[in-house]
This record gives C-alpha cells, sequence and structure tokens, in this order.
C-alpha cells in the first residue's frame, strides 16, 4: 500500500521534527539560564495536560494535513518539500546568533537595526526586532535564518499550518471556475521567505501569483525558493499591506499568513480593508495566525509563554482581538474560521459576483 508507506513517512517525519525542535528548545533554554546575561525568560509553568492537548493538537494537523493531500487539494509531495540539505548547513548559524539575541533581549533594544535601514520608508510598528531576531525583518542574515527559526519554534509545524489556508483558497476560488486557471490572481500579503506561495502554487499550479511584502531581503529569499519551482515565477512586489499598490478587484483570492498578531489594531484593520478592495466581487480572502484566547482558552498558557519569550508588541492585542468584527467591518461576508493546532484560519468573501 504506498498511500499507507507515504503517510507513515510523512508521520514519522513530523515527529522527528516535533522531537528536534523540543530537544533545540530544551538545550537552548538551560544554555541560556547558564549563559545569557538575564537568564532564561521566566515562563509559565506548563502542565503535563496542556502538554497532552498540544501534541493531540498536533496530531491532529498532521492528520488533516495527509487527508487535504489525499482529497488532492495539493499534491502529496508538498508534505515533504523542505530544503534539508539547506537548513542543516544554515542550522550552526542559528546558534551562532544566540549569543546577540540574549543580548539584547537583556538590553531591552528592541529597536536595533541595521545602520542603513531609511526609517521614512516603514511604518514605525514595523521598526523592531520581533522575536528579539536580529535586525528584524530588514537584513539578508536575517532573511537566511528565518524559515529555520519558524521551523524549530513550531516544531515543525509552520508548513503544515499555512497549508490550511488552500482548502479554503480552493474553495472560494470555485466562484470563478469557468475561468481560464492562469487568469486566476492570487495575492499573498507579507509573504515573507514565500513559504505559502509555495504552498499555494502546489495547490493552484496554474495562477498567477504574487507575493508582497515590506522587506527586500525577505523577497530576495523568497524568490531564491520560488525560483526553484517549475511553473510561472511569481511576482513578488516590495510594499505595505496596508496601502496596496495595485488596482481594484484586480484579485480572485487574496492570502496572508502570520501577519496580523505583528500588527496594531489600526493596521489590522488598513490590511483587511486593502484585501477588501484589490478583490473582484465575488473573490475570497483567507488568513491564517496565531490562535487566540476566545477560541483556545486552553492554550492560553502556551500563548502567555509565546509572549514573554519573544518580543512579540502586539501579541497581547491580537489575542483578544475581534478579527470577524474587522472582516466584517471591512466589507466582507461568509465569514467562516476554525482552529488547527496552534493556528486560526479565517475565510471570507467579498459580496457580488456570481459565487454560489
Ligand atoms: C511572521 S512573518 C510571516 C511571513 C510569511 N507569511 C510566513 O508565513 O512565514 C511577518 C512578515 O510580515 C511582513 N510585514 C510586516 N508588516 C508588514 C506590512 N505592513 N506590510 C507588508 N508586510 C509586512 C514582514 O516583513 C514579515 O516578512
Amino acid at each position: 500500500m504506498p498511500d499507507q508507506l507515504t503517510k507513515l513517512a510523512y508521520q514519522t517525519i513530523q515527529q522527528g521534527k516535533g522531537l528536534f525542535g523540543l530537544a533545540h528548545k530544551e538545550v537552548s533554554t538551560r544554555l541560556m539560564g547558564l549563559l545569557a546575561p538575564g537568564g532564561a525568560p521566566k515562563t509559565v509553568a506548563v502542565e503535563p495536560e496542556l502538554l497532552g492537548r498540544l501534541r493531540s493538537s498536533m496530531d491532529a494537523l498532521t492528520e488533516r494535513d495527509w487527508q487535504e493531500a489525499e482529497q488532492g487539494i495539493y499534491p502529496a509531495s508538498l508534505l515533504f518539500d523542505a530544503p534539508w540539505l539547506d537548513w542543516a548547513a544554515r542550522y550552526p548559524l542559528v546558534w551562532l546568533d544566540m549569543p546577540s539575541t540574549w543580548a539584547r533581549r537583556n538590553d531591552r533594544k528592541v529597536r536595533d537595526l541595521p545602520q542603513d535601514v531609511e526609517p521614512e520608508a516603514y511604518p514605525d510598528y514595523y521598526l523592531q526586532n520581533f522575536h528579539h531576531q536580529t535586525d528584524g525583518y530588514l537584513s539578508d542574515h536575517s532573511a537566511s535564518l528565518y524559515d529555520l527559526q519558524v521551523e524549530i519554534l513550531f516544531n515543525g509545524t509552520a508548513d503544515p499550518m499555512r497549508r490550511r489556508v488552500l482548502a479554503p483558497l480552493v474553495r472560494g476560488l470555485r466562484a470563478f471556475q469557468d475561468r481560464p486557471a492562469a487568469s486566476i490572481r492570487v495575492l499573498d500579503v507579507a509573504t515573507g521567505t514565500g513559504r505559502t506561495l509555495r504552498q499555494i502554487r502546489g495547490a493552484l499550479p496554474k495562477a498567477q501569483l504574487v507575493g508582497l511584502d515590506l522587506s527586500s531581503s525577505y523577497l530576495r529569499q523568497a524568490n531564491r525558493w520560488l525560483s526553484e519551482l517549475p511553473g510561472e515565477l511569481p511576482q513578488l512586489v516590495q510594499g505595505n499591506g496596508e496601502d496596496l499598490p495595485f488596482a481594484d478587484g484586480s484579485f480572485q483570492a487574496v492570502s496572508c499568513v502570520f501577519l496580523l498578531h505583528e500588527l496594531p489594531g489600526e493596521a489590522r484593520q488598513n490590511v483587511l480593508n486593502e484585501a477588501f478592495r484589490v478583490l473582484e466581487p465575488g473573490g475570497v480572502v483567507v488568513l491564517a495566525d496565531s490562535v487566540q484566547l476566545a477560541d483556545s482558552p486552553q492554550f492560553s498558557t502556551a500563548m502567555e509563554n509565546f509572549r514573554r519569550v519573544f518580543h512579540e508588541p502586539y501579541y497581547r492585542d491580537y489575542i483578544s482581538d475581534d478579527i470577524n468584527t474587522r472582516l466584517s467591518m471591512a466589507g466582507f461576508e461568509a465569514i467562516t474560521a476554525e482552529s488547527h493546532f496552534m493556528s486560526r484560519v479565517w475565510a471570507a468573501r467579498k459580496p457580488g459576483g456570481s459565487a454560489p
């Protein structure tokens, strides 16, 4: 049964990534306790019950990921899509980067950015070291470590969580199924290093893909990863999600993954308003971000610890925010939301068009 073997291989890899992520965090936290100027951050103790819940929720995510591949929403090969050799080569750099991260954390330096950054080119809220990351989002060094750091942070579930936008995207695009697949335009806002676009390319091999981000360094990295893929190269545009450089109604779908929690409330609303504007009537928006207190109170300790360990200045506000209301305020209808492990996924439609 090749399918069962493939599934077993996928589950085994996910478990391996999970163990690797946990081991990395255990060792680095201990080392931080010993060597970092201010010691390790004070976190809330994680009860064994919470660990059990997290584990079963992670297993449910793996199962869902497998099922949606089996249903043909995306090819099973996407489940194994990771630049293993590249990550192995970069892994030592993650460790080498740690002492400067610890020092910044200890000195509460959250605006320690490269000298050549022109502050007037970015919104003020962006000019910070999110996650205590060296150079914030504003250097090639940061962009070269980001994917691996996220992979470790989420114990190997970052792409499975990103892939949860694919089913609602594909469903939403059925409204345009009478058009040639190559005429469908999909915009990924805050595309970063392009991991979400890689997943979307798997599900929509012919669509025109556009990725937008404020960081030219992250877009350069995205260009590298996306150039490896067959088919049309996605277009990458430097810009602000709050003020999209695209015409009204010029996309049939907009996605946005792991951005909202890094924005102040007003900017969050602006991004949703802009997604609405650039969508054609009948078009679909799909958002994925952290779970929130209202939908996942059982994970409140994990949310609190995330905020304590990483510099995430807007996370506390985000986890109490009402995204459904924000989507309605932007003009969207048919709003749905579901949770998958540590991610919440919203889908909504711009009224009008011939959508069923
Ligand atoms: C946490 S990362 C998520 C990246 C990517 N979506 C992913 O799944 O890995 C946040 C990204 O949002 C970008 N970003 C932050 N504020 C932005 C804004 N106002 N407009 C466009 N991009 C923004 C950052 O440069 C960074 O690449």
